[in-house]
């Protein structure tokens, strides 16, 4: 898509990513590293969620987007989802005054269907108290997954063309992107994935189409403002092309 490129260069200033996604990886290895159940390593993790996003909003990224629990996280051991369903909801009991307080304002993303009645509305209502805050959008994805997120854009698209609302040509990768999980924000300029793993695991697969990939060897639980540091710093030096060639690119940006 060649607005991207002109969207990219006339809009962002390039040094600092206006949207990060964060897979939030190594939970597990940091608890056992300390000879802890790997659920002390999801609760020491929450540590490192407060202090990127605060992080994220003193900087002035727009968008903070973290994967915290995936599609396929549901066939973990019936006693790690149900701690970690636990501390999503004692999360969203605690956090949403401190998120108030910063100006954050959080999406829940992902297939909610799949929570108990009690999270979904616990979820629906810190949304809806942080609504009206533009600091910072903090996304969690959680029972999300990359192709879950493609397939509820399609499923949605054929049930407006099956009650003659729109019509198969009018259907391009702009309108697509509006039927997605993070349609009215800008897409991820920077992806990171902490906990050494170099893979997607089903996160943002329509998103990251043009995204700069970092990888951290980092576990989550230690993964604090200086490694973020790091990471855009990388960022900062790399050149983003969008297809473009390398001469044509210094042109836009020395205009
Ligand atoms: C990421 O950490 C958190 C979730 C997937 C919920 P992990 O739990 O995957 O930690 P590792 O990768 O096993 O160390
Ligand atoms: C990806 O981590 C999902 C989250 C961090 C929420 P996983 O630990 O589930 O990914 P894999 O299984 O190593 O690919
Ligand atoms: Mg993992």
């Amino acid at each position: 898509m060649s607005a991207d490129f002109e969207k990219y260069f006339q809009t962002v200033p390039p040094v600092l990513p206006a949207h990060i996604a964060i897979i939030m990886d190594g939970n597990g290895r940091w608890a056992q590293k300390r000879a802890m159940p790997r659920t002390a390593g999801h609760k020491a993790g929450i540590g490192s969620v407060r202090a990127v996003t605060e992080a994220c909003a003193r900087l002035g990224v727009q968008s903070l987007t973290l994967f915290a629990f995936s599609t396929e996280n549901w066939q973990r051991p019936q006693k790690e989802v149900s701690v970690l369903m636990e501390l999503f909801l004692r999360s969203l009991q605690k956090e949403v005054a401190r998120l108030e307080r910063n100006g954050i304002r959080l999406r829940i993303i992902g297939d909610r269907t799949q929570f108990s009645e009690r999270l979904q509305v616990l979820m629906a209502e810190a949304e809806a108290k942080t609504a009206a805050n533009d600091r910072l959008s903090l996304n969690i994805a959680a029972s999300y997954g990359g192709r879950w997120d493609i397939v509820e854009a399609a499923r949605r698209l054929a049930e407006e063309v099956a009650a003659g609302k729109l019509s198969p040509e009018a259907i391009d990768a702009e309108r697509f992107h509006a039927h997605t999980a993070l349609a009215e924000l800008p897409e991820p300029d920077l992806f990171i994935r902490t906990g050494g793993e170099k893979r997607i695991s089903n996160f943002l697969l329509w998103q990251l189409a043009y995204t700069e990939l970092y990888f951290s060897d980092a576990l989550w639980p230690d993964f604090r403002e200086q490694d973020l540091a790091l990471a855009l710093e990388d960022y900062a030096r790399r050149q983003r092309r969008f297809g473009r060639t390398s001469e044509q690119v210094e042109q836009v940006t020395r205009a």
